[in-house]
């Protein structure tokens, strides 16, 4: 990895995407020793809810025979007495080896990340990135592919509020695949991710409406609509619902099209998917284990050097 902390898709290279999803697929295969790491410690400091990333991040470390140091829920954590993120951290790069940060607000990731030394993994900030979801995602999209190079892939959701969608654009452009964009005007992809992709050269197009595009699709990935970035509830009322699939909708896409989700899903996928052959949405929360332990042993491993 050319980079200690892993803040955004934007600075991972394609290079640096495969050494993870390589490694983690090797992880998959021959389980490392359990003492690998014994000495190491994460730190999770989760500002807001999650269930998947704070607890496949855990299961990674201590599958790789660390152990996990949690600051716990927020409201019993100093930030109620009002410390700063930047005394947070820096207090917690004194206890661990490297530092997982999750944080409603945008930028809170990058912020953090200089005032200190240790590896700082974005776990989600705000509306902003959330780079090791798409090595997940990547992950993937390559293991039911069979390849990253020549794919369609729909994004369908909350494109203006979904950190997941940001970074997987970032991701995708990278290794140049064709990317169709779904979503009601009011939540198309926000200007500054939409200027990103264009100057680096993405195969971008924009639709309202999935029945443009879903018979040309090999991955369709769909998102929540995420009602707590919503300035106003009436509007996520109005829209919430919209953009949903089930079964029926999938008569039209190929055979081998892979739906994706981050999860948690809402009412986006309705249940009769998740038997079809197209649905990957829980084998991708799976594959979050060995991904992140891939990571962790590329960062942790470069931090003993
Ligand atoms: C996503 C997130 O938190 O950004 N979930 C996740 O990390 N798997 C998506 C979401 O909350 O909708």
């Amino acid at each position: 990895m050319s980079h200690d902390h892993v803040i955004s898709a934007k600075s991972l290279s394609r290079a640096d995407i495969e050494t993870v999803l390589d490694r983690a697929a090797e992880i998959d295969r021959t389980p490392p020793d359990r003492d690998r790491h014994a000495d190491d410690l994460l730190a999770l400091c989760f500002f807001e809810p999650s269930t998947r990333t704070h607890m496949s991040f855990e299961t990674a470390i201590k599958r790789l025979g660390g152990d996990a140091l949690d600051m716990g829920p927020v409201e019993s954590s100093s930030a109620t007495k009002g410390e700063s993120l930047a005394d947070t951290v820096r207090v917690v790069e004194g206890y661990a080896d490297a530092l997982v940060l999750r944080h409603p607000s945008e930028g809170a990731a990058q912020m953090a990340s200089e005032f200190v030394d240790i590896p700082l993994i974005n776990a989600g900030d705000g509306a902003g990135q959330h780079p090791t979801q798409t090595l997940l995602d990547l992950y993937t999209m390559r293991e039911a592919a069979g390849s990253l190079s020549d794919l369609t892939v729909g994004i369908m959701g909350d494109l203006k509020y979904g950190r997941t969608v940001h970074s997987l654009a970032y991701a995708l452009t990278k290794f140049d695949a064709r990317q169709h964009f779904v979503s009601p005007e009011s939540l198309s992809l926000p200007r500054s991710v939409r200027y990103d992709l264009h100057e680096s050269g993405a195969r971008l197009k924009e639709h309202t409406d999935l029945d443009a595009v879903i018979e040309e699709l090999d991955v369709l990935y769909v998102t929540r609509i995420q009602r707590e970035r919503f300035p106003d509830e009436n509007e996520y009322r109005q829209i919430a619902g919209e953009y949903r699939i089930d079964a029926a909708t999938l008569e039209d896409a190929r055979e081998e099209c892979v739906v994706m989700h981050p999860l948690p899903r809402v009412d986006e996928i309705a249940p009769d998917v998740d038997a079809t052959q197209h649905a990957h949405y829980f084998e991708q929360a799976h594959n979050a284990v060995p991904v992140r332990m891939a990571l962790l042993d590329l960062l942790l491993a470069e931090d003993d050097r």
